[in-house]
């Protein structure tokens, strides 16, 4: 059993965290925010996050889990002085695209001013190439006596909504190190995962984390460049996706053509890592086309919706007496985050182009209510449905999989669907009296 802290109780912090205590660890975790530990501290989660809850609450109960304001106690506890130090905050987009590290400095400077012991600081938080190195001229330059310790890049490769199983089977688990053995001591904790560990040095480590994430987005953008040109031909993006799969060397992750990704991760570190190639002089072509093709693909939503029931005699509000319902608000299905929120974004065009805009999401409604104006949140997906010209379905939630069509056509004032997220087959939408439009799927069938 190790003793570790985690600074920050986000998704990557409270997920890491609650894991590593499950695994029998001894975990502290640390948040500047008195609320949010208030409110662990009772098992209250400040995110949403299948199974989570449970598993806080059973880690609370053994007594391997506990969360505190207070830097000091967390590191230096007498009866458990922490091993290692995960720092998990948030690194929001800059305004250049540059990832904002000044809650990484925060969370450096108070370890550095506290800890009265070695530590090993291991970073968890999606952070630049070479911030591990500005973290230990950081931790030396603020520490009242030279204590040693080392810095660990451990980047997280978690999926919101599928968190605590990712954490439990990952691919591979990666530490970067200029201190091997420091990396050595923090690969023990894994090891009972049973998966690959590669020990890297620090920059390389911080790499792997973003071209991995840069890959996916890739794939994402590439399968949305496909659907458009499938439009334009007549081909069926689904069965393209699925024919290129079965290529082992290709795979089918990530490749489902939509709307593009949002969410915390690849919008930022997509824009992140050409930010660095750009400051370095490098020309990033590819990651500058994969960051258009994401962005068309959520005007391409609007472009149908208005092909389909937009005013021809209001060029400029197309969209004018228009009601547009819009179902799931969250990035992707399974959590409550809307940060960069592709049905946010469509919601924000339909409302520039002049349509009142109806919205439903089993749980992104109360994060939705903070962001969205004259929006008219229903409570479920027919009571969104009803009297609408057009409705769009943007998060690919279980519960929209299997919509009651008949009644959907009934109380519609016109029969027509954008599938955002092809949930359903054009062919028995169109037996069913829709005007359906998927993304990519050949119009005619
Ligand atoms: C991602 C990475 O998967 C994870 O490894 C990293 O640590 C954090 O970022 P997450 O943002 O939770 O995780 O979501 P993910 O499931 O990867 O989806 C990202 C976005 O891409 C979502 O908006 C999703 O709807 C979209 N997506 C995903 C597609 O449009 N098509 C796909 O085929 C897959």
């Amino acid at each position: 059993m190790k003793h570790i802290v985690v600074v920050g109780v986000g998704y990557v912090g409270l997920v890491t965290g609650t894991c590593l205590a499950d695994l029998g660890h001894r975990v502290t975790c640390v948040d500047i925010s008195k609320e949010r530990i208030e409110s662990l501290k009772q098992c209250i989660m400040p995110i949403y996050e299948p199974g989570l809850e449970e598993m806080v609450r059973r880690n609370v109960a053994a007594g391997r889990l506990f969360f505190t304001t207070d830097y000091a106690e967390a590191i230096n506890c007498p009866e458990a002085p922490a091993e290692m130090v995960f720092i998990a905050v948030g690194t929001p987009e800059g305004v250049d695209g540059e990832a904002d590290l000044r809650y990484v400095r925060d969370a450096v400077e108070n370890i550095a001013a506290v800890m009265d012991h070695p530590l090993i600081i291991v970073n968890k938080s999606t952070v630049p190439v070479g911030t591990g190195d500005w973290v230990a001229d950081i931790v030396r330059s603020r520490q009242s006596q030279p204590i040693p310790f080392a810095v660990v890049s451990n980047p997280e490769f978690l999926r919101e909504g599928s968190a605590i199983t990712d954490f439990m089977n990952p691919d591979r688990i990666v530490l970067g190190s200029l201190d091997k053995e420091a990396a050595q001591r923090v690969a023990q904790l894994y090891l009972a995962l049973r998966a690959p560990i590669m020990i890297t040095d620090l920059r390389t480590a911080e790499m792997i984390k973003y071209a991995s994430n840069a890959f996916l987005a890739t794939k994402i953008s590439f399968i949305n460049e496909i659907a458009n040109i499938c439009e334009a031909l007549g081909a069926d993006v689904k069965e393209v996706a699925a024919g290129m799969g079965y290529d082992k060397r290709i795979g089918r992750a990530f490749l489902d053509a939509g709307l593009g990704y949002g969410g915390s991760c690849f919008p930022k570190d997509v824009k992140a890592l050409a930010h660095m190639a750009n400051v370095q002089g490098k020309h990033p072509q590819l990651l500058e086309a994969v960051m258009q093709i994401n962005a068309d693909a959520r005007r391409n939503i609007v472009h149908k919706v208005r092909a389909l029931i937009g005013n021809s005699n209001s060029p400029l509000h197309r969209l004018e007496n228009r009601i547009v319902g819009v179902l799931g608000l969250a990035f992707k299905a399974n959590t409550d985050d809307i940060r960069d929120s592709q049905p946010i974004d469509i919601i924000r065009m339909l409302q520039a182009e002049g349509a009142m805009v109806k919205a439903y999401d089993p749980v992104a409604m109360p994060n939705a209510a903070r962001v969205l104006r004259n929006v008219q949140l229903c409570e479920n997906a027919y009571a969104t449905a009803e009297g609408c010209d057009a409705l769009i379905i943007a998060t690919e939630w279980n519960e929209f999989k299997h919509l009651d069509l008949n009644r959907l056509k009934q109380i519609m004032r016109q029969p027509v669907i954008v599938d955002g997220r092809n949930l359903y087959e054009p062919k028995q939408m169109k037996e069913a009296g829709f005007i359906y439009r998927g993304v990519g799927r050949g119009y005619d069938l």
